[in-house]
């Protein structure tokens, strides 16, 4: 099994089998397979030997990629509209294979150096474009924009209850209790976080939106001064650099005076838009980010790496240890030196983290910036053209201008009661996902159902969008002349 020359004849199997899978331009979304089905096809590849070490099978590896990339969301084909994860630039994949080859943990810089010392490159060729001070800003990676959320989270408290670490919920005697202020749309993560740090959602302070759906700043304050009336103590400000239902912006500028007069961290949770940064084009969207205290970006999202792959920065390198307070002599030096220094496992959850640093930064290496840029560029114009499409169709309703590449709307064929529309629409999505062909998601927005299209592939044009519309007219005209019109059906949000 540990045989050198095996390996590479394994490898180049498989990447045979990827690159049919790559070059595939067809129209496809997902094969949905019954879960019991699949169940039996996989066991189907299990060897029966119980006792022994079984020979390497070929035609069982073949068969087991076979049946991983053929059930998986096909990210590469321009029938995948539907999510935030990528389709990968291929090359990110070859080096996050090398990674699963060497295996170099990179929490601590002995076990990955190159990981480390790429953090740290990557680190610092990104704030180019967050504008913080050269020597005093941070960033460590995390295991997703959920856990870079949570992590900024408890520097925020810690910061403002410094005893909370060592007292837990004794070091609030006789103060108000700590909330959070977000967007009312904000990432459930957010949210989630706050709730394991014991803070309830009574403790989140949930700041109006603006009919873009950002966070409205001349009603901030006054929600923040209503928080304080009702004895809470907001220590944070959570602004969104695109929310995930419709991709708005939050005013981060403005957000940051108000939180820098307040005397709160403002954390900026860019897991989806952070990576317009590195467009001239788009990074306005951002303008303020530099008075920002912390920001997640996810670049397994706009950065098409394979996931995940987090980077959270803080503006004051001392906040970054902040978050966790912890000794441990097997793995904590008191007294870093030039290698040491480079760890990171005090200031992020994981113990064990996966390089995943290196597919970003070996992309960035060979192709550039304008790599990301442009992708991101045209995959944001894409979405604007279809939003134009969607203002010329009598039969569908954009709910929001884009300002970047999610789009949400509603289909509402001539003759829909509005007590159906949300029914429609979940339905709708559901046909589609069993049909194949496009996977799209979908959302509530205003608690109404809409249809939501998230452009994170280049192949896609607006020829496909409008193939996508034909598909959604026919699945409506069927479901609502059906007999019993109702579609069944899980949908994993
Ligand atoms: C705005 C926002 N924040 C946080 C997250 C969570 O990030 P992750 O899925 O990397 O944990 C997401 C995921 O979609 C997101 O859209």
């Amino acid at each position: 099994m540990f045989d050198a020359r095996l390996f590479r004849e394994s490898a180049e199997s498989v990447t045979a089998q990827l690159e049919h899978q790559l070059a595939d331009a067809s129209i496809r979304g997902l094969e949905l397979i019954d879960p019991d089905i699949l169940d039996r096809a996989a066991r189907g590849l299990m060897t029966p030997e119980r006792d022994r070490i079984a020979a390497f099978d070929e035609k069982r590896l073949a068969a087991i990629v076979d049946l991983y990339v053929r059930t998986g969301i096909q990210v590469h084909s321009p029938g995948y509209l539907g999510r935030q994860f990528s389709g990968v630039v291929p090359l990110a994949g070859i080096v996050d294979f090398v990674g699963s080859v060497v295996n170099q943990p990179s929490s601590f810089y002995e076990a990955g150096q190159l990981p480390n010392v790429a953090e740290r490159i990557m680190a610092e060729e990104l704030n180019r474009f967050i504008g913080w001070e050269p020597e005093s800003f941070a960033m460590v990676t995390t295991s997703g924009g959920s856990l870079a959320n949570l992590t900024a989270l408890l520097a925020a408290r810690n910061k403002r209850f410094p005893d909370y670490w060592s007292q837990g919920g004794g070091a609030l005697a006789g103060r108000s209790r700590p909330a959070i202020a977000v967007g009312a749309d904000v990432h459930y993560s957010v949210s989630r976080a706050a709730g394991v740090m014991g803070i309830g959602d009574e403790q989140l302070v949930r700041l109006p939106l603006d009919r873009e759906q950002r966070i409205c700043l001349d009603r901030a304050r006054g929600a923040l001064e209503d928080a304080e009336r009702r004895g809470l103590e907001v220590f944070c400000l959570v602004a969104s650099a695109g929310t995930t239902s419709v991709g708005a912006f939050d005013p981060i500028d403005g957000l940051a005076d108000l939180a820098r007069e307040k005397g709160l961290w403002l954390h900026v949770d860019g897991a989806h838009g952070a990576s317009l940064l590195v467009s001239d084009e788009l990074r306005g969207k951002l303008a303020g980010i530099a008075k920002a205290d912390s920001l997640t970006w996810d670049a397994h999202k706009m950065m098409f790496v394979p996931a995940p792959c987090t980077l959270l920065f803080y503006r004051d390198r001392r906040d970054a240890p902040g978050a966790f307070r912890q000794q441990a002599s097997y793995v904590f030096d008191d007294k870093p030196d030039a290698y040491t220094a480079l760890d990171s496992g005090d200031k992020n959850f994981e113990c064990t983290k996966r390089p995943m640093i290196m597919p970003l930064w070996a992309l960035w290496s060979i192709h550039g910036r304008a790599l990301f840029a442009e992708k991101i560029e045209y995959l944001c114009r894409l979405t604007a053209d279809i939003h134009t499409i969607l203002l010329d169709e009598p039969d569908f309703e954009p709910l929001h201008r884009p300002e970047a590449n999610i789009l949400c709307f509603r289909h509402l064929p001539a003759g829909l009661a509005e007590s159906d529309v949300h029914r429609l629409q979940l339905d709708i999505r559901n046909r589609l996902k069993r049909q194949g062909n496009f996977f799209i998601s979908k959302v509530d927005i205003d608690g109404v159902a809409a249809l939501r299209v998230v452009l994170m592939n280049h192949r896609i044009t607006t020829e496909h969008f409008r193939m996508l519309l034909g598909e959604i007219r026919r699945a409506g005209y069927d479901l609502r002349h059906r007999a019993n019109g109702r579609e069944t059906g899980s949908d994993s949000e």
